[in-house]
């Protein structure tokens, strides 16, 4: 069994931060989110992985191979551009031959990971098994109708008007039955090869295709709201500890993790929160929920419920809270009374000013 791991795409909900790097990279307790997917791919005993990768090809390389992920064989396989997860499937065609497979959206976290899920497809392999969970609002996924005996009846991308409060879930599980039904897929309304579709082609021919609801924790960290939401989950059950030069004007609360090369003086953090290695938080207050990435800079300001990636400096500002903020970036504070304010803002940036 192979699995096929998608990391293309443009990430449009998570601007401004992925004008300029991988969704896929994006930190969850100072980890990116594809490296859970693979330590869960190979938790389930799967050592080829193919990775369709786009635009950010360089960056997801560069990240995976640093990483060095020694039980698997990587494949990196190029989409020229992000037309669809059914699409990726037939771009992967000759790196998946007739081999079983779990399609995994680089983007998708799910809690507990998939060895479970991989063992019960390998028992009985159906044509297809989905993932599905409820959600409040299935608008923004595929949805599942299933009849009276949870047999999956059809399958709608991002209806306006759902069947059912079942959204897919972003992990899928094949076998090479799905290559007719990929290429027999038309591009949808936005313009893309669904694999909704595909999997519905299954269905409307009598395939076998089987689903399996979860109640467990699973986000598509595609927006920034749902991201913090990962991170929260996440660092409630990090391992304390505590490896960086800590002075003793500094009170550490709870659930904290400094990385060894982190400089925190006269500070109070209160976890869960992780810190990163090369940090240096002076005179500050780093709240519960936040995870701050190696090399940054926190001085004489507050910050919870925050995700901050490498290499940026927060100074002088109280407070920020529910906020992501991207690589190398400097928060200073404006001057009191602005008599206006001057703005450098990336395409699509989302800014509150109090005025
Ligand atoms: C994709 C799938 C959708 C699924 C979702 C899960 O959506 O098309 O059916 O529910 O992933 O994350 P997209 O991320 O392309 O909007």
């Amino acid at each position: 069994m192979k699995a096929l791991v998608l990391a293309g795409g443009t990430g449009s909900r998570l601007r401004p931060i992925t004008h300029t790097s991988a969704k896929q990279l994006v930190p969850v307790a100072n980890k990116p989110v594809l490296f859970y997917v693979l330590e869960a791919i190979a938790d389930a005993g799967i050592t080829d992985v193919g990775i369709v990768v786009g635009d950010t090809a360089d960056e997801i390389r560069t990240a995976v191979d640093g990483a060095g992920f020694d039980g698997l064989r990587i494949t990196y396989l190029p989409q020229h551009a992000p037309l669809g997860l059914a699409h990726a499937v037939r771009v992967a065609r000759d790196f998946l031959g007739d081999d079983d497979f779990v399609m995994y959206l680089g983007d998708n976290f799910v809690v507990g990971g998939i060895t479970a899920l991989v063992e019960e497809f390998r028992a009985r392999r159906p044509d297809a098994q989905i993932l599905l969970t409820r959600v409040p609002d299935p608008t923004a996924f595929g949805v599942a109708e299933l009849d009276e005996a949870g047999q999956v009846v059809g399958l709608a991308e991002k209806p306006a008007e759902p069947k059912s409060d079942l959204a897919l879930v972003g992990v899928y599980l094949f076998t090479p039955a799905i290559h007719e039904a990929v290429a027999a897929t038309t591009p949808s309304g936005r313009g893309e090869l669904e694999i909704t579709d595909a999997i519905q082609w299954l269905i409307d021919r009598r395939r076998d295709v089987r689903s399996t609801t979860v109640s467990g924790y699973w986000k598509d960290t595609g927006n920034v709201g749902d991201m913090l939401e990962v991170n929260r989950t996440v660092l409630e059950s990090v391992e304390p500890m505590v490896a960086g030069d800590v002075d003793a004007a500094t009170e550490i609360v709870g659930r904290v993790r400094i990385a060894p090369g982190a400089t925190v003086r006269g500070s109070r953090i209160v976890g869960p929160a992780v810190i990163g290695s090369g940090v240096e938080v002076i005179g500050s207050y780093v709240g519960p929920f936040t995870s701050i990435s190696d090399g940054c800079r926190i001085e004489d300001s507050e910050i919870e419920f925050s995700i901050v990636l490498p290499g940026s400096s927060i100074s002088g500002v109280r407070r920020i809270e529910a906020s992501l903020i991207g690589r190398n970036v400097e928060v200073t504070p404006a001057p009191r009374a602005p008599a206006a304010h001057r703005l450098i803002l990336g395409d699509h940036s989302k800014v509150q000013i109090s005025s």
